[in-house]
């Protein structure tokens, strides 16, 4: 089981030329929660996750994880703690189901550690039986499912997935975010999803919206289930 991983941007601004994606953003992602980024196209939703997996720098402000600020030397380390899942599956074609999810640990040697845990996540998302088949030959949904597998082999902390159920329809787009979230439970992570629709921002614990580049709106959708226990076990 990994450590859940909190990140934070202090300050955060992302300029392109002639465009300021993130302005002065402060966001703070509390560890183990489960948070929806909305907000138009163009609002700066994929910026915000590039920056906590540290796929990207900010120009000015920080990124911080665990209470610390990023420097360039510990990006590395930091991303080896995250799992990516995208709109496109970006799976690879050539290689079977199995070794799309080994895919992240191929330049190094494949340990029966990590093949196990490969068959296990294939197990956790319903894909067993298709270890040996093609992207090619899955359903959109399944290759999402292969996707999200691969994102977890290196048992990330920390799980940003930008509109993850952006090319599926809405019956499986519900499928792969209640998966998400039960993933999330199984393993102990914290998970952040870019999303424009709002059945899945009403499944997360909290939504931030953006606009234009800041954040617009923050509000929790229901406590989360730790905060009920603590309360008296208010849940049947
Ligand atoms: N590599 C880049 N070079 C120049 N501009 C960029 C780059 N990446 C993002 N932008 C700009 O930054 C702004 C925020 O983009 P971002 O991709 O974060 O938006 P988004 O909220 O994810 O949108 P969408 O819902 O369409 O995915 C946009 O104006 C976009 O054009
Ligand atoms: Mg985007």
């Amino acid at each position: 089981m990994g450590e859940t991983v909190d990140v934070s941007l202090r300050g955060v601004t992302r300029r392109y030329p002639g465009l300021t994606a993130l302005d002065a953003v402060d966001l703070e992602i509390e560890d183990g929660s489960a948070v929806a980024l909305t907000g138009p196209s163009g609002s700066g939703k994929s910026t915000v996750l590039h920056l906590l997996g540290g796929m990207d720098r900010p120009d000015d402000g920080t990124v911080e994880a665990d209470g610390t600020a990023l420097t360039p030397r510990q990006l590395d380390a930091h991303r080896r703690r995250v799992g990516f899942v995208f709109q496109r599956f970006h799976l690879l074609p050539a290689l079977t189901v199995l070794d799309n999810v080994l895919a992240p640990v191929l330049p190094r040697r494949v340990d029966f550690d990590r093949r196990e845990r490969a068959t296990e996540l294939l197990e956790a998302v319903g894909l067993a039986d298709r270890a040996d088949a093609l992207p090619s030959e899955l359903s959109g949904g399944q290759q999402q499912r292969v996707a999200i597998s691969r994102a977890l082999i290196n048992r990330p902390g920390l799980l940003l997935a930008d509109e993850p159920t952006g090319n599926l329809d809405s019956v499986i787009g519900r499928e792969i975010i209640d998966l998400l979230l039960s993933l999330r439970e199984r393993y102990g992570m914290t998970m952040l999803v870019a999303t424009h629709d709002p059945e899945v921002a009403a499944n997360c614990d909290r939504i931030v919206r953006l606009h234009d580049g800041r954040i617009a709106g923050d509000e929790r959708v229901a406590p989360a289930p730790d905060v009920l226990n603590r309360l008296g076990g208010l849940r049947p």
